[in-house]
């Protein structure tokens, strides 16, 4: 039988549906080897100020199905600074934490490899965040639920536009990322998606925007016209593209920004089950001796990626999108 090990677990940067699922089946399992389980809470705040609590299977009950996650969640400034770090590893040392595993996305695993130059721990990443932007996993945790709370607001504003006649610019959620836009435009059988990795030059991407805008209303019998954004993806604010659009076109066009609701709600069955799969695999794989890696699933299989090649996006977001683009009707 394996040691008995005192695991950490902390949630950190943006929240995720499924983020609870995960915290479940990494107590689970661990639990099932006689391990401990501590569940640092507030991200690497809590793991700095030594906030945590025990984990047995009471605490996982009844949240699989739950958003948010029950151990909150930071961005932790003190992880920036020397100070913040050397706090960390000490309470990770004082409190005999021999793994740790942190369940975030790009910041949250720099944090975990800042940890792992002055401690020789355990380290597991699990995927989590809404934006579907780390390398190494086909899908994050919270990704599934994102788009389909993306896709039931687009569809809705779908009933207005067409009522209205209206055009609407409908911005998602993806930061660096345009795979949120890609997917729920495609879903909503969106006219047009606009994310960075769509885009060479801005200007004339807009002006041609612009043009297609003003041909399908002068062209088409139902004047409805569903523009999906992806956050940060142009200069300018969806409030003023859909400005642009009215002065171009003659037609009323408004803006809806979905913002922070795609961020919570129950997770979809996608969500719960690639949690399941992500936090059990984490657990085997502390058992198997790995360290600073990243558990991810790609292609059915479970993979590890080291924390460090996490980050190595830019290549995989473009052909996620490259792939997705060839279905736009
Ligand atoms: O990382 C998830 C995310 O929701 C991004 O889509 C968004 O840009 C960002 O977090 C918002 O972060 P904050 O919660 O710090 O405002």
């Amino acid at each position: 039988m394996s040691k008995q090990k005192r695991i950490a677990i902390l949630t950190s940067g943006g929240d995720a549906p499924g983020m609870n699922a995960a915290i479940r089946a990494v107590t689970l399992k661990a639990l099932s080897f006689d391990h401990h389980v501590f569940g640092y809470y507030g991200g690497y705040n809590g793991l700095i100020g030594e906030h945590f609590t025990e984990l047995g299977a009471a605490h996982v009950a009844d949240i699989i199905h739950r958003g948010g996650t029950i151990l909150k969640s930071a961005r932790c400034k003190d992880m920036h600074t020397n100070a913040g770090i050397l706090q960390a590893v000490n309470s990770l040392r004082k409190n005999h934490i021999d793994a740790l595993i942190v369940i975030g996305g790009d910041g949250s695993f720099k944090g975990a490899q800042e940890l792992a130059q002055h401690w020789s721990g355990q380290i597991i990443g699990i995927p989590g965040t809404i934006d579907n932007d780390i390398n190494g996993t086909d899908a994050t945790i919270g990704f599934y639920t994102a788009i389909d709370t993306a896709l039931d607001c687009i569809d809705k504003i779908r009933d207005t536009a067409q009522a209205f006649e209206r055009t609407f610019v409908v911005e998602v959620m993806g930061r660096d990322c345009g795979i949120i836009a890609m997917e729920s435009g495609l879903a909503s059988g969106a006219e047009q998606i606009i994310c960075k990795e769509l885009i060479d030059d801005e200007s004339s991407f807009v002006q041609d925007l612009k043009e297609k805008v003003a041909d399908s209303l002068k062209n088409d019998a139902a004047h409805s016209y569903v523009i999906v954004m992806a956050e940060h993806s142009l200069s300018i604010s969806a409030q003023e593209l859909a400005q642009q659009l009215s002065n171009f076109t003659g037609i009323d066009s408004r803006s809806a920004i979905l913002g922070y609701v795609q961020r919570g709600g129950a997770p979809v069955a996608g969500d719960r089950i690639l949690a399941t799969q992500l936090g059990v695999a984490s657990i085997a794989h502390l058992e198997a001796g790995d360290n600073g890696v990243m558990v991810g699933i790609e292609d059915n299989k479970v993979t590890l990626t080291p924390l460090k090649e996490t980050s190595d996006t830019h290549q995989r977001n473009r052909s996620f999108v490259a792939r997705l683009k060839e279905y736009r009707l």
